[in-house]
């Protein structure tokens, strides 16, 4: 990148306060500023290319250059730019996304709310799991329990549902009500010679546990990514969804999932929820939704759920809650192409056949003296460093090593992102079979140069 006085680069360190970045390592460094994208591929400002092997933030599901969705966009701009959906009125594209995504997703999902991100949608989640339960006369059923390892983003009670250290530390969070069960992760949480059966047997048990010493009167909910996405890409055991929904039904506690990653294609069955043999109450999604070419994110509700929201909104006036972008025409029009186009290019077909190559790919690193574990389904996977394989030691410090192959990866013009030192790789699912090669390939580059500066630093603990 050019850090020259008058510089992009520049401009962008004098004023822009960026999200999830070192802040004082940005003013030395600067950033790579993007300007183009060109489908799997996106090019800086000085011309470089990138193959994007994250879809941006795990969300560019069609890639960076969709004509259809542009066109989706700027007709209903011309048409009616905005219109809002409080108070008995809306616009007709929020209508029929509103009705699509009643017909995809679980037939016990009968209303959507939109909403602008993941993060609000989860909010609204949380605020509708509390509105119901006042409504149906039980105010003390407020808890919400997440996962270590989730991810639900940073407002205020997604970032509170969030159990990254990194995203609650000096934020003052988080908030009440909501606690937190272990990770479905067999390789980094079972015990010694812990079968996968065992181990969600113990997770299962571990969550019946804490619902029984928070008194289960006392616990309303349940969200989880039925697959752990900024976690680690954590792919849970096969028994450990049943076991953890049998736990739930038993206390009548709600299950939310949140889809947006999942969701859409992602993981080979339109929703995780398929892949993994989730029936929630609730749903969460974002992302992929819109192909992320603009900001949308919709919360769905079971009728139960509707119908308690309903008769308290009627007895308090309202429904209080709504944002003034929540079922923007123009989010929604495009989010209505998008889901068109996947139908059509029948995307989760596609990520199925496309799966084994990348997922093979990828395994074939597992032979490197750092790679601890790669892990992964459909289109995203993730291959986790360690200083010691045999001890499953991770590096010190963590991230370090992360940044450096992500860093090298770029070099080689394949942007992968690290989650710590676990490298994940989530790109988008129009992806060709030679794109894939090529991912494969910035891997390889990376992983090689990774393991020689590894050594050099004395950072394996086998060295
Ligand atoms: C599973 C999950 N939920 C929620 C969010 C938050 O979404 P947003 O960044 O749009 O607020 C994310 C973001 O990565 C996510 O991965």
């Amino acid at each position: 990148m050019s850090v020259g006085s008058n510089s992009a680069a520049s401009r962008d360190i004098a004023y822009h306060l960026h999200p999830y970045t070192n802040a004082r390592k940005n003013e030395a460094e600067g950033s790579v500023i993007i300007d183009r994208g060109e489908g799997v591929y996106v090019i800086d400002n000085q011309g470089k290319r990138y193959l994007e092997a994250m879809a941006g933030l795990w969300c560019a599901g069609l890639g960076f250059s969709e004509e259809r969705l542009v066109k989706a966009a700027s007709d209903q701009l011309a048409k009616l730019p905005y219109y809002h959906s409080f108070a008995q009125k809306t616009a007709s594209p929020a209508v029929d996304l509103a009705e699509k995504l009643v017909e995809m997703t679980p037939a016990q999902l009968t209303k959507v709310f939109f909403a602008n991100s993941g993060s609000e949608a989860n909010d609204t989640a949380v605020k509708v799991v509390w509105y119901y339960n006042n409504a149906l006369g039980r105010p003390e059923r407020k808890k919400v329990i997440s996962r270590v390892k989730g991810y639900h983003g940073v407002t205020i009670a997604a970032a509170s549902l969030t159990a990254m250290p990194y995203v609650q530390a000096d934020f003052d969070l988080p908030i009440q009500n909501i606690i937190h069960t272990g990770a479905p992760h067999h390789y980094r949480f079972a015990k010694e010679g812990e079968s996968e059966e065992a181990f969600t047997d113990r997770l299962a048990q571990e969550l019946e546990d804490l619902i029984l010493a928070e008194g289960p009167e006392t616990v309303a909910a349940f969200i989880g990514e039925p697959l752990q996405g900024a976690g680690g890409v954590i792919v849970p055991p096969e028994s450990y969804w049943p076991k953890i929904q049998a736990v739930l039904k038993e206390y009548d506690i709600l299950l939310i999932a949140d889809e947006v990653i999942c969701g859409f294609g992602r993981t080979g069955r339109l929703f995780g929820s398929e892949t993994f043999g989730l029936q929630p109450d609730m749903m969460t999604v974002a992302k992929q939704l819109s192909s992320a070419y603009v900001p949308i994110s919709a919360l769905l509700v079971s009728d139960p759920i509707y119908q308690a929201i309903a008769d308290n909104s009627e007895k308090l006036g309202s429904f209080g809650h709504g944002y003034t972008y929540g079922a923007h025409p123009v989010s929604a029009a495009v989010a209505l192409e998008t889901l068109k186009i996947y139908e059509e290019r029948n995307i989760v077909e596609r990520v199925q056949a496309l799966a084994p190559q990348l997922q093979q790919g990828l395994r074939r690193f597992q032979d490197s003296p750092i790679v601890g574990e790669v892990r992964g389904i459909g289109l995203i996977a993730a291959a986790e460093l360690v200083a010691d394989k045999a001890g499953k030691t991770p590096f010190e410090p963590v991230g370090k090593v992360g940044s450096y192959f992500t860093a090298s990866a770029q070099a080689h013009g394949v942007i992968f992102r690290n989650l710590g030192d676990t490298i994940a790789v989530c790109p988008p699912m129009i992806i060709t079979e030679a794109e894939i090669d090529i991912l494969l390939e910035g891997f390889a580059a990376a992983l090689a140069e990774t393991e020689a500066w590894v050594a050099e630093q004395g950072l394996d603990a086998v060295a």
